[in-house]
């Protein structure tokens, strides 16, 4: 069992730069950007620190999924999936989709394309967006990670 351990440490790890990248964006860098403490240029410092985070994020985001599967395969879960007390399998699953759709298809598609002009024409609303958005996904991976960690030592809600 000792490559089910490893699967689940490297899980956890890739984890936890994904979303402590995701909560440091949120929390840090969106709100000293809307306020100008990153320079008068908002639209250039984000393209900056996006540009880096992204391909960590996309990295991490491999990682989690391909150790998930490993897990459910080599440990036959799939008929968690039709369980609804295992509802925080569902979660990472959902939430591990949400963020392949936004990271690899609406970023490239949509943020690089259309947010530039946006920012530039509407900055304070643009951002205000970009931060809205970035708490909806944190406040989903933090209830994920909590059900997860819970979930796996037992605990059920229904
Ligand atoms: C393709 C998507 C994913 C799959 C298939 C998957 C699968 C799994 C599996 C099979 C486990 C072990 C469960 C157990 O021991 O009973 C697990 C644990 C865990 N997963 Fe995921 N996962 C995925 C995505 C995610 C995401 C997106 C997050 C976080 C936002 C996450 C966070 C965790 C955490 C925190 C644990 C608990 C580790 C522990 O306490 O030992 N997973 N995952």
């Amino acid at each position: 069992m000792n490559d089910v351990i490893v699967a689940r440490a490297l899980h956890v790890l890739f984890v936890v730069i994904w979303i402590g990248g995701v909560a440091m964006v949120t929390t840090v860098v969106l709100p000293a950007l809307r306020c100008g403490d990153l320079g008068q240029d908002r639209l250039k410092a984000f393209e900056a620190i996006e540009r880096r985070f992204a391909w960590q994020a996309r990295t991490a985001i491999i990682l989690v999924g391909l150790t998930g599967f490993y897990m459910c395969w080599r440990l036959d879960l799939w008929d968690r999936f039709r369980d609804a007390s295992f509802w925080w399998m569902h979660a990472m699953l959902c939430l591990w989709l949400l963020f392949v759709l936004v990271l690899f298809v609406a970023e490239p598609l949509v943020l690089h394309r259309r947010f530039p002009g946006w920012a530039k024409a509407q900055p304070t609303i643009a951002f205000a967006w970009l931060q809205r958005g970035h708490w909806l996904l944190l406040t989903l991976s933090l209830v994920t990670v909590l059900g997860a960690v819970a979930g796996s030592q037992g605990w059920s809600m229904f």
